[in-house]
């Protein structure tokens, strides 16, 4: 049966572009919508890279704007020049052990700066009286639904329980979406996926700080016993249910994006290391050496699991890869691109920013 289609995006601000799954989603969107333009306004934060769109970088349908989610008349000048359609909101801070350090950080760009987000939008698209052309995705997580026993599932209808401050934070900023929705009629659209692996993953998380540390024979630290299960996805298959998503899903419904892949964290830690040896034709056993129980994290959510039955009925959306393509091909990716994570590990991706922008002016461009 043929989809209806929803929305039609014209022109795009993708916020966070320069993460990892922003960065993902704009490889592929930039090039299979020709015709669209994309804006990509990010802070670059520690978290961005623009070196991750280093092959978009002079399409003709995209735009880097380096700015403040949270700056809001930076935000109102965009959509003035821009007219956009389309929001995507990917521009968070997204790890769950920086937000124990610093939870206000992460109240200040994932609530203030979502909902400043939120609320140009309501006067060009509500108050102007055009919103029913538009849409606003929401990008989010499964965190906000807390912390799983052994059994059972999330689904589109369980409630919120965040546990962590970034959690919390992410909660938060769905229910201003939502709120936007109701109240003001605002288009929004919002999804939660789960842990999302594959490349230019910034080696805080656990599958690329595993694989950077076995390739260095560096000490792989497992929070306390290992036990607490995730639900992997690879960036590929979350990003192509984004484009459905966005394209064919209904305004103020959530849909759950997850592959089913369940595994207890040193179940994968344990694969991934061997995989890194027997890519590189080393002994076996020799990264498995390198693991290391650590200090739980507090309040650390015991298991993550999705019931996605709503996007596959509704949308048809089907994962591409199982666990075992994503981490073959995630591990060969940051083999081959040793240049990426050393530039990520001793800094100098920051200066990319600089050095294009100088590089440009020095050619004459702008
Ligand atoms: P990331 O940390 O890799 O990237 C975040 C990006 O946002 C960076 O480019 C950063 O520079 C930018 N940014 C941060 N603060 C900003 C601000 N105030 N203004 C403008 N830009 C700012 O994150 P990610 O892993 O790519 O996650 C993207 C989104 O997806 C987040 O909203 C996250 O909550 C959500 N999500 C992530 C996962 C996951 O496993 N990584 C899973 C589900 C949902
Ligand atoms: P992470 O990649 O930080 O994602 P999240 O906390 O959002 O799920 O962590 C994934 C799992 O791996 C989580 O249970 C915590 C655990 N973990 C470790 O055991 N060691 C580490 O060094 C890290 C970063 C995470």
């Amino acid at each position: 049966m043929e989809k209806p289609l929803k929305h039609t995006p014209e022109s795009v601000l993708v916020t966070g572009g320069a993460g990892f799954i922003g960065s993902n989603y704009l490889l592929r969107m930039v090039r299979k919508y020709p015709d669209v333009r994309f804006v990509n306004l990010d802070a670059l934060t520690y978290a961005g890279n623009l070196a991750n769109l280093h092959e978009i970088e002079e399409a003709s349908n995209y735009r880097f704007v380096r700015g403040d989610i949270s700056d809001s008349n930076l935000v109102d000048s965009l959509f003035e020049q821009f007219r956009f359609t389309t929001v995507v909101h990917f521009a968070a801070e997204s790890h769950v052990d920086r937000s124990i350090e610093d939870p206000l950080a992460f109240v200040r760009t994932n609530v203030t700066g979502s909902t400043t987000l939120l609320d140009v939008a309501r006067h060009h698209w509500v108050e102007n009286g055009n919103a029913s052309r538009m849409r606003f995705h929401h990008i989010s997580t499964d965190e906000v639904f807390g912390s799983l026993g052994l059994d059972g599932r999330f689904s589109e209808d369980t409630p919120y329980a965040p546990r962590s401050p970034y959690a919390a934070s992410k909660a938060s900023s769905d229910h201003f979406a939502r709120a936007y929705a109701e109240t003001f009629g605002l288009p929004v659209i919002i999804s939660n996926a789960s842990n999302n692996f594959g490349p230019f993953q910034f080696p805080e998380k656990l599958i690329p700080l595993v694989i950077s540390n076995a390739l260095d024979l560096k000490p792989i630290p497992v929070y306390g016993r290992g036990e607490n299960v995730r639900d992997w996805l690879y960036v590929e298959d979350h990003c192509a249910a984004l484009d459905t998503i966005l394209h064919f899903g209904s305004d103020l419904r959530t849909y759950l994006v997850g592959a089913g892949n369940e595994v207890p964290n040193l179940d994968l830690v344990r694969s991934l290391v061997d995989l890194v040896d027997r890519t590189l034709d080393r002994s076996e056993g020799t990264a498995r050496k390198l693991i290391r129980f650590v200090k739980d994290r507090p309040g650390h959510d015991f298991r993550y699991a999705l019931d996605v039955s709503r996007i596959q009925e509704e949308l048809g959306w089907e994962p591409d890869h199982t666990l075992e393509d994503g981490l073959k091909k995630t591990v060969d990716w940051y083999l081959s691109n040793k240049g990426w994570l050393d530039s990520v590990r001793d800094d100098s991706y920051l200066h990319y920013y600089d050095r294009m922008y100088t590089d440009r002016l020095n050619s004459g461009g702008n």
